[in-house]
């Protein structure tokens, strides 16, 4: 491993807003903020928002921005990735971000039910011909419906058209509320809104930026589970 990555993974582990207890849900640990993120770590009522897969955070810390009555968590498993979004949160001051690291899969070991208001998934990985482990496969959606509020709402942003096919059959599928979607966020504005279009133009990922350097389109798919 590089000297670098190795500097952030260790400076990610002293930073105050990162959480990278490995817990699985077979020790049978409850992680102390599970069901209590409001009260002992966001010291307030305010809705929780989660980035799935959130890389560098880019979407955790500029909602946090623009949102300070909201509260954001981004979760990744690669802790030098994070490393920068919890960066720029701390040099910030941003008090409603924090970040877990730890695999998506245990996300209920990190949040009890109906904790969460809503999730973002910007960019998740496609994994070509494993369905199963896409962040909005079924097994993924049973873990979100545990640990969010009813009427939740999940954001997905991506460059693949076949993932954006396979979102859009599974809220049809399985009759999931379906509030927005668009084939080309940077042409849509008619389609998403002006609130909406200024989220998903203005706050560009990591790897968002690589896909339109790329001449890719960005799709997006809002629903709720
Ligand atoms: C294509 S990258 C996108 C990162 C970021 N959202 C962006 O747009 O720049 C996918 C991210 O999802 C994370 N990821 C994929 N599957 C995961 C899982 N099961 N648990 C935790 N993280 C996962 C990867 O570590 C990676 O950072």
């Amino acid at each position: 491993m590089g000297h670098r990555k190795l500097k952030k993974f260790a400076e990610v582990a002293s930073f105050s807003n990162v959480f990278q207890t490995h817990l699985f849900p077979e020790d049978g640990i409850i992680f102390p903020l599970k069901g209590n993120w409001k009260t002992e770590y966001f010291k307030n009522d305010n809705p929780i928002t989660l980035e799935l897969g959130c890389g560098r955070g880019e979407y955790t810390v500029e909602l946090a921005r623009r949102y300070p009555k909201r509260n954001f968590i981004g979760m990744d498993i690669k802790g030098a990735r994070l490393w920068k979004g919890a960066k720029q949160a701390l040099a910030d001051n941003l008090a409603n971000v924090a970040f877990v690291r730890n695999r998506i899969d245990f996300v209920e070991t990190y949040f009890d039910a109906k904790e969460v208001s809503e999730i973002w998934l910007p960019f998740p990985d496609p994994y070509p011909g494993k369905e199963q482990k896409r962040l909005f496969a079924p097994p993924f959606i049973k873990r979100y419906r545990n640990i969010a509020s009813g009427n939740a709402i999940i954001h997905l942003k991506t460059d693949n058209h076949e993932l954006y096919e396979y979102a859009l059959e599974q809220v049809y599928a399985n009759h999931y509320p379906l509030f927005c979607y668009s084939e080309d966020v940077y042409t849509d504005i008619k389609t998403l809104g002006q609130e909406r279009f200024a989220l998903l133009t203005e706050i560009q990922t990591y790897y968002e930026k690589l896909f339109l350097a790329s001449g890719s389109k960005i799709h997006y798919v809002e629903f709720s589970i």
